[in-house]
């Protein structure tokens, strides 16, 4: 028998049972990592090896989970990160996403590849609720340009373009589930002549522009308003060039384990980058983002803790929207909030802006 909503008393449960509802190919597309699913795994536990330092005797009566991201205020940092295909799991597709957004007040990161068409998913939102766009950068530039004036015209506060999808990764279970619906499930990539052999990723992707480099960066400040932020960062260096680059901010993430396999986890790229930040100075000139494996609301303490403005989600709402749809996805969030608030008191912490590295034992992660 399939557990009852209520049963699902933290993320991964919510996994367990999507694995079970969902169709093959479904579950294929979404489940999947790159090549030995090295680095999919590693995200998750490489947050395993910090520990806390909590604090003692610090009256936690009131705890505060607020922060902001870009500028919007949220109520906890964490927003739902940008995940092609969403129709795959549930037929209402990205919506879910935004109506679930919408009610916990956290932002919602549209994707290029969303199975509900761009216009779909912004009329879904209510009053003052915030979307940002990820962009896959098309190699037809006026493909490219239109959506992004199109999205900053619907209210987009935010234009993070994907930086590490040069090609798409091997994502072996997908390529074997051999996926055939692709062509009616996404819009956006400006034409349909995709190649159905090589699993549902590699077949919408042709469009992606590998030659993308440093030198297009001053072409996306000109064409719009909208905070740039990277997504997809791996080391310090690239960081230090966003800044120069008048980049708003950069994710480090390596694509949930989708890319390239062996890459480190979002909250080790963290380590390096902050220290380096600070000794330059640099820290307030850009916001950091990370995503991959985040699914304890510890995670996310430990990545603000270490200077991360906020973490994306992923995996996590697609299995809760797969799984029960919109209530899914509504308890799953509920359940972040209610283990931060709890984590936050054990830890001595009231709100976010307290949080710092000296609440962690980083000696098992490389600091540099
Ligand atoms: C993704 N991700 C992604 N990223 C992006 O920039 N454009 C995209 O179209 C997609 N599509 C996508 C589909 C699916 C099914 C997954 C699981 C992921 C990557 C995503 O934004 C994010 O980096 C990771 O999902 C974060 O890891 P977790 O939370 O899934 O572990």
């Amino acid at each position: 028998r399939m557990p009852i909503l209520e049963q699902c008393y933290n993320l991964m449960d919510f996994e367990a049972v999507a694995r079970r509802v969902m169709k093959k190919t479904a579950w294929a597309y979404y489940s999947s990592g790159a090549d030995d699913e090295i680095t999919m795994r590693d995200n998750h536990s490489a947050f395993h090896r910090i520990f806390f330092r909590p604090r003692i005797l610090h009256d936690v009566e009131n705890i505060d989970l607020s922060t902001t991201m870009l500028g919007t205020k949220v109520s906890i940092p964490f927003y739902v990160t940008a995940t092609a295909l969403g129709k795959l799991g549930n037929p209402e597709g990205e919506v879910v996403l935004t109506r679930g957004a919408r009610k916990h007040n956290v932002i919602q990161m549209i994707p290029t590849l969303a199975s509900c068409s761009f216009d779909e998913i912004v009329d879904a939102k209510e009053g003052d609720q915030v979307q940002w766009l990820q962009l896959y950068v098309n190699k037809d530039r006026a493909i490219t340009k239109r959506i992004i004036e199109h999205a900053e015209k619907r209210g987009c506060k935010g234009l993070f373009i994907t930086v590490d999808a040069p090609q798409l990764g091997r994502r072996e279970k997908d390529m074997r589930s051999k996926f055939s619906d692709v062509g009616s499930n996404v819009q956006n990539t400006g034409g349909d002549n995709v190649d159905r052999s090589q699993g549902a990723a590699r077949a919408i992707s042709s469009f992606i522009d590998p030659s993308l480099s440093w030198k297009d960066i001053p072409w996306f400040l000109s064409v719009t308003k909208m905070p740039i932020i990277l997504k997809g960062v791996q080391r310090v260096e690239d960081v230090i060039r966003a800044v120069q680059a008048g980049c708003h901010g950069v994710v480090l993430s390596n694509h949930g384990g989708r890319q390239l396999d062996t890459a480190r986890s979002g909250i080790e790229i963290l380590a390096e980058v902050m220290p380096e930040l600070r000794r330059l100075g640099l820290q307030d000139q850009i916001e950091i983002y990370i995503d991959g494996g985040v699914r304890r609301a510890t995670d996310i303490i430990k990545a603000v803790c270490l200077g991360a403005k906020g973490v994306g989600i992923g995996r996590p709402f697609l299995y809760a929207m797969s799984a029960y749809g919109l209530p899914g996805v509504d308890r799953a969030m509920q359940l972040l909030k209610d283990e931060m608030e709890m984590n936050m008191r054990l830890i001595g912490c009231n709100s976010v802006d307290q949080l710092g590295p000296e609440f962690l034992d980083t000696r098992t992660i490389s600091m540099h």
